[in-house]
């Protein structure tokens, strides 16, 4: 597959001049690592989204929960966060800029060079420096009221795993999806939505018995790498990264990450983690309530081991967006091939002129494709331009109202990608692209 020529900054601009993604708070000057979804963003995240929910809960034994943002403080003492959950920060001490230490060149931390102003001898020894933010709940602001936005959603699912496991009747091994926000005040946020401070994440955690979590790690590792070439990923810019024993997070046995070849290099899309049975052992430990699993079966109780599935889905988005860029230069075009699924936008339909009753048919046309799937309705610039347009945001398929629709009821059905043509009856195209969008 030849390359498409897709830079962070021609993904940056697109995403803005299409409606996928605004800088936050624009009118005031911006929000550092901050950013807003526009109507095709929401779109393209929501679908995301369903696709990763449908994948994940549409089993046997795995079920669903949206637990709140706000906890406990002490689940986060606990889960190990308030005392691990840090990056080593360094400071210059002439230009004030701040930098994570692991993520400086060797040959400047070596000098203690500022990679912002190059002063030599400028940066300070690393301290640790917590990634969770804090905040006070009620009207004090003291200690006593202190409260973290969580840096992780799977806490909200270990603290639940008795309540949905009773409830659903379910046996071990099952799991228990969610998706939603995280907060991590990052030292180096950046490269647009790939880290952010405030992101979204789709976690599912699957509860085993001890001994069997080995096998479900490797399976739940080639489930999720399918993930992604389901969404229409090109399989040469994905690929395991196993985590060394020095790199793993202090709650994991082993762990590999699923990496995307980005503009930047090589980086995480998402963490497959064996969590053993560290989260609910000092869950139980802290909260002094038993969290052992009762199997009826064998009339034993343990607790489960954990393995976790872990996505952000901004940077899935990301990747949606970097992967289904192309420059068409045969017909001087950038188009989203977006895998139809995803593409915010099925179909645009466009009569060929405003005048003589096109415009009444195309309208009436949306109007009824509406009913069964997202579509829009352009009547403005020349067809090609309107064409153009949508090839950019992604919409798989154009329809053109002409003259001969007047006549026999036909319309013309564009493939965005190969730019084919058919002419078809009015009363088939709802049929037709619902086909298409089967088989996609
Ligand atoms: N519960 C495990 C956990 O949170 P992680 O590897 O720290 O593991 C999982 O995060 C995923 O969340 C990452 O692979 C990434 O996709 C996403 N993520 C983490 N930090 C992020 C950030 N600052 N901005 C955007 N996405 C982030």
């Amino acid at each position: 597959m030849p390359d498409n020529h897709a830079t962070m900054d021609k993904i940056v601009s697109l995403a803005k001049r299409r409606g996928f993604v605004f800088p936050s708070s624009e009118i005031y000057g911006g929000l550092n690592s901050c950013w807003d979804y526009g109507p095709l963003g929401i779109e393209l995240k929501k679908n995301i989204q369903d696709f990763w929910w449908r994948e994940m809960t549409y089993r046997p034994n795995v079920v669903g929960l949206d637990a709140s943002i706000l906890m406990a403080p002490r689940v986060w003492e606990a889960s190990g966060h308030v005392e691990n959950f840090t990056d080593p920060l360094v400071d210059c001490r002439v230009c004030k800029a701040r930098f994570r230490e692991d993520e400086l060149p060797p040959e400047k931390l070596e000098k203690r060079q500022c990679p912002n102003c190059g002063n030599l001898g400028s940066l300070t020894d690393a301290r640790k420096f917590n990634l969770m933010f804090k905040t006070f709940m009620g009207p004090v602001e003291e200690d006593a009221a202190a409260i973290y936005l969580r840096p992780e959603t799977a806490q909200g699912i270990y603290v639940n795993y008795l309540n949905v496991q009773t409830v659903s009747r379910l046996k071990v091994p099952f799991g228990i999806a969610q998706v939603g926000k995280a907060f991590r005040n990052e030292i180096t946020p950046g490269n647009f939505i790939f880290r952010t401070r405030e992101f979204e994440q789709m976690e599912m955690q699957f509860f085993v018995k001890p001994g069997e979590d080995e096998r479900w790690f490797e399976y739940w590792a080639g489930q999720r790498m399918d993930f992604y070439r389901k969404l229409g990923i090109r399989s040469e810019k994905l690929r395991f990264k196993p985590h060394g024993p020095d790199e793993l997070a202090h709650y994991a046995k082993a762990a590999t990450d699923i990496q995307y070849e980005f503009p930047f290099g090589w980086s995480e899309l998402e963490g497959v983690h064996n969590r053993t049975d560290f989260d609910l052992k000092r869950h139980q430990e802290y909260s002094g309530k038993s969290l052992l699993y009762f199997d009826d079966a064998a009339n034993e109780k343990f607790l489960p081991y954990i393995i976790e599935t872990s996505a952000g889905l901004n940077r899935t988005l990301l990747v949606v967006l970097l992967d289904a860029y192309w420059e068409d230069t045969e017909h001087e075009r950038v188009v989203l091939r977006l895998h139809p699924r995803l593409a915010p936008v099925k179909a645009v339909i466009c009569p060929l002129v405003k005048k003589d009753g096109l415009a009444e048919i195309a309208e009436k046309i949306t109007a009824d494709l509406q009913a069964h799937f997202p579509v829009l309705y352009d009547q403005q610039g020349s067809i090609g331009k309107r064409y153009y347009r949508q090839d950019e945001a992604g919409t798989p398929y154009g329809i053109t109202v002409d003259y001969q629709t007047k006549e026999d009821g036909t319309v013309t059905l564009r493939d965005r990608d190969t730019l084919e043509q058919v002419r078809l009856p009015l009363t088939a195209l709802a049929e037709e692209i619902e086909r298409r969008l089967r088989v996609a």
